[in-house]
């Protein structure tokens, strides 16, 4: 008899029994498959590829691979954003976690679990890790994304040492590790045995929600939701967080059921493209600046880890949310009353977080673009809130941003500094909180320009002509107006295991303060995603209030003539500002 894990044998008409968990196994043969290299969130790729050949089991099969022994005899978490193909993808995996010998799996009902739910999840249950079925803020469809990404002990997406490990795997299978058991009935909630293996069917809100009650005074923020003069929209973009934001937005803290927008979670996220950006969230944009709108607008992506946040008539830029949510945290957010361990923002991140990191003296880190950097830092118990220009906002109760969590710091700010206003009186409102932090730390205007589906040897020669330039450029350069005090290719060194990232973006510091950095995304699906980050600093009060576009009109201009982006692309304008 063979059991799991003597992968050396090609065996497929033969049932064996894994060990551990005496679950009967089929050795099923298989290639590897190109391209399954996992990029800065997982694999992400057009479903149909997907659902082709063995493409989804390569790539589990891979992961567990790669995890080696470590998987025998523990327990794996599943979910997903409810995309297309989510349902039927989960049932694999289940036979292929059972047949490399896990002990458990649960699986979110209707194989949902939104991002930040999964790292509450995996944390409060003690599980190994986790799968998620997403592709993030993505499309999905038969005709568009599929993706999966896998998170580890902590909660954390898996670090590059794993990522890496699950590529040279998909580069070498041949064989599946597939249990022979039925498919599971995922839309109960309940516990099915094969042998001694456990599928555990889970409500995929309780643990998520259980650990907002311990970030958050739920009592104080439904004081202040139900107030009769407050209004609040979120609009779930028909994503994975509609049925949350019900469960905890109107079920705990008593908002009105028509303050979610696109609420009903759909497998095409009825044909949008659900990332919380002013060109994506169009509808909710459109309602926040008509009469009509509500005193917070939010909005949160496929798989409800990323946010939005809008006042009426009023964007709050994600670098400004993270740092205004860490000015205000120690007052307004319980979990913080003890005051922040340390901040983190991304390197392109606008740098208003820096500032408040010097004002409360706190230790503060840069990090280059991708969550998983974080999670170091707040197992260290180095970081407490951390943020990125992408629409990421989170903090150390677990290892994902998490949208939600952003919207509660929002009302929890909200709350507090309305809590002495008579019920009619003028409320302190989303401005006005962004006002006050401009007040005191002066503005970082910040823009970002994205020029979508490129041409990828059109994207790699500008970012090769823009290397040039930096070479070319000692500090006093100048560049129309700005003297450049450094330009490089950023560089991190992970303070706490000292692993080093390189090639993390292309960046023109200037005298000023003010910033020119170019990166190509590591999230696209097609072609190449040339991403252009603008930042100038003001601490001149008559300007706090300019729209960005405009306060950084010279500085875009600086951008666009040195990487010559418009001759190397034929793009005139970008497909998206943020
Ligand atoms: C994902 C990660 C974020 C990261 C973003 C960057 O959303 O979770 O942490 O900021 O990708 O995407 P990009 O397309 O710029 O590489
Ligand atoms: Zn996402």
């Amino acid at each position: 008899p063979v059991v799991a894990g003597s992968r050396s044998r090609v065996l497929s008409t033969i049932v064996m029994a894994t060990a551990a968990t005496q679950v009967p196994v089929k050795e099923v043969p298989t290639k590897p498959i190109d391209g399954q290299k996992t990029g800065t969130s997982g694999l992400r790729k057009k479903t149909k590829v997907f659902m082709s050949d063995n493409y989804l089991a390569n790539w589990v099969q891979s992961l567990f691979n790669a995890l080696g022994d470590e998987v025998a005899g523990q327990s794996l978490a599943l979910g997903g954003d409810g995309r297309y193909f989510g349902k039927e993808a989960a049932q694999i995996i289940v036979k292929l976690a059972a047949g490399n010998g896990f002990k458990k799996i649960y699986v979110g009902k209707d194989a949902i679990m939104a991002t930040p739910a999964m790292s509450a999840f995996i944390r409060r249950r003690k599980a190994y890790g986790g799968l998620i079925m997403s592709a993030s803020h993505n499309p999905g469809g038969p005709e568009e994304d599929f993706g999966i990404k896998f998170n580890y002990t902590a909660g954390e997406p898996a670090p590059e040492k794993i990522t890496d490990k699950i590529y040279g795997e998909t580069t070498s299978i041949n064989t599946l590790q597939m249990a022979d058991i039925p498919d599971v009935d995922l839309s109960k909630v309940g516990v099915t045995t094969f042998g001694g293996f456990e599928v555990e069917v889970v409500d995929p809100i309780a643990d998520y929600l259980a650990t907002l009650k311990e970030v958050f005074d739920f009592g104080m923020l439904k004081a202040f939701v139900t107030r009769a003069d407050f209004s609040m929209v979120f609009d779930a973009m028909h994503a994975v967080t509609g049925p949350y934001a019900k469960a905890i937005f109107v079920e705990e803290l008593g908002a009105k059921p028509e303050s979610i927008k696109n609420g009903v979670a759909l497998p095409d996220f009825g044909g949008g493209h659900p990332d919380p950006n002013l060109t994506y969230a169009h509808d909710l944009v459109e309602l926040q600046w008509s009469d009509a709108g509500a005193m917070l607008g939010a909005a949160s992506d496929g798989d409800g880890d990323r946010n939005m946040i809008l006042g009426k008539k009023f964007f709050v830029s994600p670098s400004d949310s993270v740092a205004m949510i860490a000015a205000n945290a120690q007052a307004c957010i319980p979990y913080f009353k003890g005051g922040l361990k340390g901040v983190a923002r991304s390197m392109p991140t606008g740098a208003a977080l820096d500032r408040v990191a010097a004002k409360l003296g706190l230790p503060f880190f840069e990090t280059p673009t991708g969550w998983k950097f974080f999670g170091n830092l707040m197992d260290a118990g180095k970081c407490s809130v951390c943020g990125e220009e992408s629409f990421g906002t989170g903090a150390d109760h677990i290892r994902e941003k998490d949208g939600i969590f952003a919207v509660l710091c929002w009302l929890s700010i909200l709350a507090y500094k309305n809590k002495d206003v008579p019920v009619g009186g003028q409320l302190v409102t989303v401005e006005d909180v962004a006002a006050e932090f401009w007040g005191t730390y002066g503005r970082n205007f910040f823009s970002r320009y994205d020029y979508e589906a490129c041409e990828s040897a059109a994207a790699e020669k500008m970012m090769d002509h823009v290397r040039s330039v930096i070479a070319a450029s000692p500090a006093g350069t100048k560049f129309g107006a700005f003297e450049l005090a450094t330009a490089d290719d950023f560089e991190y060194t992970d303070p706490i295991d000292g692993s080093v990232a390189k090639g993390q973006g292309l960046r023109f510091v200037f005298t000023d303060g003010s910033r020119i950095i170019f990166r190509l995304s590591g999230t696209g699906s097609a072609g190449a995603t040339i991403r252009m980050y603008i930042e100038q600093y003001t601490d001149d009060k008559a300007r706090l209030k300019e729209d960005a576009q405009v306060a950084l009109k010279d500085i875009i201009k600086v951008a666009l003539d040195l990487s010559k982006l418009q001759e190397f692309t034929g793009r005139d304008k970008p497909t998206v500002i943020t």
